[in-house]
């Protein structure tokens, strides 16, 4: 009940509650007269009514246990508004809270958890990155807080980055990849519409598209590439490979975030772009994060696997 935007809800809940309750008893003492009517003579009297000729309707009194019962409800929801909170902003004699009862659950939760996880308390990432049980509870907890925006299989799609494919805008390390789970990360790319015309924008676009080996026209390429000195070596450094510490990706991997395409890539210089990784500190247990961490590590750091980070993307 504190979650009220003004004190005015709390007030308005408190008078409806308890004058719901004094409107029950209102009614019923303002009734008291008939309800204490006793038959007279064995004879009940009644409304008046007379149905198919003889069936005469009756006004006989309520049983006296329905009138006990009316007013024990009543008491009962006085004594329950008394005690437990129900009543705007106050709290109830005993001090109960749902979300205390949550938390309480959580952390009874947490206790049984914790000989699975402890296990992996002393192991490293790639141990654990290693360790078939650890893998299955990493794919568990990816595909329940994950997977909704990199896919079942980890690959991404547009905007969503691929994990799998060894390519890392922030960094591949397992420090890194905690980072990101943990605290989150933003990509940032300025637009630069207004600075740049389109049709250069085009060249620039025509030049990043030579830097991964697709087809470009020279002359366009030539005339990008000073362009490109001017405005984007800053971030995705003098040979397009990135900077990992902006988040700016590799421009000649053959790995796109959005696209190859030139009207893709103007779109991007034009427009720029802004993508979020949630934080997800407050989401997942430490351990857990140490789990997924290992487990998003070793899908580019199989043991047996060749490094992927050539393997082609691009057809996306
Ligand atoms: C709401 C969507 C969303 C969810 C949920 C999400 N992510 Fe992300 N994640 C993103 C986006 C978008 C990026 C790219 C950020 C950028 O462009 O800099 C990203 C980036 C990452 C990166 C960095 C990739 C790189 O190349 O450096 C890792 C690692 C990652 N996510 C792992 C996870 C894990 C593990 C989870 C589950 C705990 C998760 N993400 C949940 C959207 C999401
Ligand atoms: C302030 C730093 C910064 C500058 C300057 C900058 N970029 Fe970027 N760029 C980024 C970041 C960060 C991203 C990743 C955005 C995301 O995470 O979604 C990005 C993304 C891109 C992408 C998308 C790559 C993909 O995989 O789809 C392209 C293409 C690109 N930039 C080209 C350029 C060009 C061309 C310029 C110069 C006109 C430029 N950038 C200038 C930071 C920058």
């Amino acid at each position: 009940m504190s979650d009220f935007v003004n004190g005015f809800w709390g007030y308005f809940i408190s008078v409806v509650a308890v004058g719901g309750v004094v409107w029950c008893v209102w009614l019923l003492y303002t009734q008291r007269r008939w309800l204490s009517t006793k038959p007279v003579n064995g004879q009940v009297e009644d409304t008046g009514h007379v149905w198919d000729g003889d069936l005469t309707e009756l006004n006989n009194p309520v049983p006296s246990w329905w009138t006990w019962m009316y007013l024990l409800a009543c008491v009962f929801a006085l004594g329950y508004l008394f005690f437990m909170p129900g009543l705007g902003e106050y709290k109830g004699s005993l001090g109960y809270s749902s979300a205390e009862e949550v938390a309480r659950n959580q952390a009874k939760l947490a206790e049984a958890v914790r000989p699975i996880y402890a296990r992996f308390e002393t192991m490293t990432v790639p141990q654990i990155a290693a360790d078939p049980g650890a893998r299955e509870i990493g794919q568990r907890l990816f595909l329940n807080t994950c997977a909704q925006c990199h896919g079942s299989d980890a690959k991404g799609g547009p905007s969503f980055p691929n994990l799998a494919d060894g390519d890392w805008l922030h960094g591949g390390s397992p420090e890194a990849i905690m980072q990101t789970i943990t605290q989150g990360r933003v990509g940032v790319m300025p637009p630069w519409k207004g600075v740049i015309d389109p049709k250069t924008a085009g060249d620039i676009a025509q030049y990043v598209r030579s830097l991964s080996g697709l087809t470009a026209d020279p002359v366009r390429v030539f005339r990008g590439k000073r362009e490109f000195a001017n405005y984007c070596v800053a971030c995705h450094g003098v040979d397009g490979k990135g900077n990992q510490s902006l988040g700016a990706p590799n421009l000649t991997d053959e790995v796109w975030l959005y696209g190859s395409s030139e009207a893709t890539i103007v779109q991007t210089i034009l427009e720029g772009r802004q993508n979020r990784m949630p934080a997800h500190e407050d989401v997942l247990t430490p351990d857990q994060i140490k789990i997924l961490t290992a487990w998003v590590w070793g899908l580019s750091n199989k043991p047996d696997a060749k490094p992927q980070a050539t393997e082609k993307t691009a057809a996306r």
